[in-house]
């Protein structure tokens, strides 16, 4: 059979004839434990492994969608990165990481992996030199984030992917913003790739989950990290991001679809002093997210002319679109950096990325594009 299509695999995973008189529905194996054979040798059932029957069908599906050999789901977005890395690197080893990353994936490399003996160097990724030019005889990996939070910077893997193919570093990619609908980093050369489940994935803001996709032996690896550091997912919230998985590609048309029209709204605003998303051609990667992603996505950036006071007043006045952190749900939620995704990280450290303060984050729900741009529109109003 032919690889069926991206939505057949969201909503069976790799699909086969279901037996007579089974559920349609996948069960909750909501089981802490399994029976086993009286003098066995073989692997034990115990969710903490991994090998809950409902746990490893969501990342067998992950797998499936990002045309992985393998994948796992863990508990967070943050538990997948730290045991992707972990299952990559050890001990006086190097990695290289794009500059334009998640505020706590920042936070996990400054304040843990040097207590590892993991050192970090960070890249400007808009300047593909500094890969080659920044490694070291124990470099080992590269992790770049894209697009990325907050300002959705669309990074072009092909190049990044040829240095860590010519040195032999595994190249980890946090896709969480694309979801595989828009980007799967593996047709570009990446050996990892890490996504919060909490966010598109799940897509309804009652799960926090993580994923990682890979080839089997790197896999096996984080399953082993896994079972030690304890990050395995429970059942049910597996059940529910497999439920969420289900509609993911027509969620994501429909988030990719109202974020091309907030952002083409905002970018009219006379309010609004500039527009930070990938679909519109002043957007500084335009060129490379038309080339390489599959839909533009639901994040939009915001800077508001007033600044803080500006963005604050707005906030409070939202009615339908929710301040809260997170994104990738359903609903319009909306946030501000400073506070939320990069807070740790300082004013300084934003005004080197490019964030100002009062820049708003805005993840375009589901809802109706109109009823979207009419609260948003309300909010600035005089
Ligand atoms: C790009 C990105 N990666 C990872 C994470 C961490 O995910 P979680 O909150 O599920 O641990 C986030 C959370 O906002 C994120 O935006």
């Amino acid at each position: 059979m032919t690889q069926p299509g991206l939505s057949t695999r969201a909503v069976h995973g790799l699909p086969g004839r279901l037996p007579d008189w089974a559920p349609v529905v996948p069960p909750i194996v909501q089981s802490a434990t399994f029976t086993f054979p009286v003098g066995s040798d073989e692997e034990v059932l115990y969710t903490r492994y991994g090998n809950n029957p409902t746990v490893k069908a969501v990342g067998d599906k992950y797998a499936a969608l990002e045309g992985a050999e393998a994948g796992i789901a863990v508990s967070s977005g943050m538990a997948a990165t730290a045991l992707a890395h972990l299952a990559v690197l050890r001990p006086g080893d190097h990695l290289l990481a794009s500059r334009w990353i998640y505020g706590g994936t920042e936070r996990l490399f400054q304040d843990e992996f040097g207590r590892l003996g993991i050192e970090v160097t960070y890249v400007d990724p808009d300047q593909v030199r500094q890969w080659r030019k920044l490694a070291r005889a124990s470099t080992r990996a590269i992790f770049v984030e894209t697009p990325n939070n907050p300002l959705t910077r669309v990074l072009d893997l092909g190049p990044i992917a040829q240095v860590a193919k010519e040195r032999g570093y595994a190249l980890l990619v946090d896709a969480t913003f694309a979801s595989p609908v828009n980007f799967r980093p593996i047709e570009h050369g990446a050996d990892v790739v890490i996504s919060s489940a909490t966010k598109y994935l799940n897509g309804h803001s009652d799960v926090i989950a993580g994923c990682v996709a890979g080839d089997v032996t790197l896999i096996e690896e984080v399953t082993r990290l896994m079972r030690l550091w304890g990050q395995a997912l429970d059942p049910h919230a597996a059940w529910l991001l497999d439920r969420g998985m289900r509609t993911l590609d027509v969620r994501v048309a429909r988030h990719n679809a109202n974020g091309m029209a907030v952002a083409e709204w905002a970018s009219r605003h006379p309010a609004i002093a500039r527009v930070h998303y990938p679909g519109l051609e002043t957007h500084p990667d335009h060129e490379v997210a038309a080339r390489t992603l599959d839909g533009f996505g639901g994040m939009v950036g915001l800077e508001l002319a007033g600044g803080v006071p500006a963005a604050e007043r707005f906030l409070r006045r939202l009615r339908l679109v929710s301040h809260a952190p997170s994104l990738g749900g359903v609903e319009s939620l909306v946030s501000e950096p400073r506070n939320t995704s990069h807070k740790a990280i300082g004013a300084e450290g934003r005004a080197a990325l490019g964030i100002p303060d009062g820049f708003i984050r805005l993840s375009c729900g589901i809802e109706d594009a109109g009823d979207i741009i009419a609260d948003l529109e309300q909010a600035l109003g005089g």
